[in-house]
């Protein structure tokens, strides 16, 4: 068969008008969620050395970084707190007046357009930086599950629309569904961080949120990254259990593991683009190394193109200010 010359892939290509027009991955400024790190007091601003531009901020500093993500179309944030104190059983985690309820009532108050997430993990509230509680050196995993629909419950009592439990527990979204529905908060979403790999992209945002395990590692509740049947079988608990979205986590390294999710359920997919892959594309770009801004958009196209909905991405409000100059 003789395509050539019939057949020209270029003419497609040739200007940035039809480029544009025969594109097949849109990004667009709603899909993204900035993950935040939430600390106590006021006028609390801590770069984290690992992460440009991102910063621990207190409740106050916060207000008007939510209302720039909102004025440029970010679809909302994701907080994680870190509390004033840490114990064995991670109580803070459930305090009305800890970091995420206060961050989640602020944003509702001041930039509603957002959909406010609260990530749900006991690993920045534990003394031993667990994602549970301990039986010996082990997380107890029934153990730990009420304490966490605990935590589920403080944060939608303070308004938070999605509900994101990333502790990898077997079983804690039935039992966090089952609570909010006894509390009354029925129409309250879950996304279930339902395939979150052992990662060592993590590295950055456990000391963003002080959270590394004082011992031993996460390999025995967070999945062995080789695994994608594995995957199926997550998401597929999760859906039963009352899962209303799902997410994969990290995402750049896990592309296909994205698109074989997309392919098995109806429900949104989330993607998670995590501290290291973010770190990388930084201290490349402040090397010289790479364009930043370019490859900030190839990732997140990416992650789109295999089949995510929503990306959580620290980069969401550069990306949708990118968006935006571009049309
Ligand atoms: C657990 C949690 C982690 C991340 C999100 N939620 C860390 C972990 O599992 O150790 C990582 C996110 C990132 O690296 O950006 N609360």
């Amino acid at each position: 068969m003789t395509d050539f010359p019939l057949q020209r892939p270029r003419r497609l290509r040739r200007t940035p008008s039809l480029r544009r027009q025969v594109t097949e991955t849109r990004l667009h400024p709603s899909m993204f969620v900035l993950p935040v790190f939430v600390v106590p007091g006021t006028g609390v601003r801590n770069e984290i050395p690992s992460m440009p531009g991102t910063y621990q901020l207190s409740v106050d500093e916060l207000i008007p970084l939510a209302q720039e993500a909102e004025s440029v179309g970010v679809g909302g944030m994701i907080f994680f707190g870190i509390p004033e104190t840490k114990d064995e059983q991670g109580t803070s985690a459930w305090d009305p007046q800890g970091p995420v309820p206060r961050a989640v009532t602020a944003v509702k108050e001041h930039a509603p357009g957002l959909v406010a997430w609260a990530d749900v993990c006991l690993c920045e509230y534990t003394s031993h930086g667990h994602c549970g509680v301990l039986k010996g050196d082990v997380v107890d995993n029934d153990a730990t599950l009420p304490l966490l629909a605990r935590a589920a419950l403080a944060y939608a009592s303070a308004g938070a629309d999605v509900i994101a439990p990333s502790d990898m527990m077997d079983g804690r979204v039935a039992v966090i569904r089952g609570t909010l529905d006894d509390a009354g908060f029925g129409d309250i979403a879950i996304c279930s961080y339902s395939v979150k790999y052992s990662s060592a992209f993590y590295g950055p945002f456990r000391d963003a949120a002080n959270s590394a395990p004082a011992f031993g590692d996460r390999r025995t509740h967070q999945m062995d990254p080789p695994n994608v049947r594995e995957a199926r079988r997550e998401v597929e608990l999760d859906v039963r259990e009352g899962a209303d979205m799902v997410m994969v986590k990290p995402a750049g390294p896990y592309l296909d593991v994205i698109r074989e999710v997309r392919n098995i359920v109806d429900l949104p997919v989330a993607a998670y683009q995590v501290s290291g892959e973010f770190s990388m594309v930084k201290a490349a770009a402040e090397r010289g190394w790479i364009d930043g801004d370019r490859v900030m958009m190839e990732s997140l196209t990416g992650i789109a193109r295999a089949g995510a909905d929503i990306i959580l991405t620290y980069f969401a409000i550069d990306a949708a200010r990118a968006l935006r100059a571009s049309q």
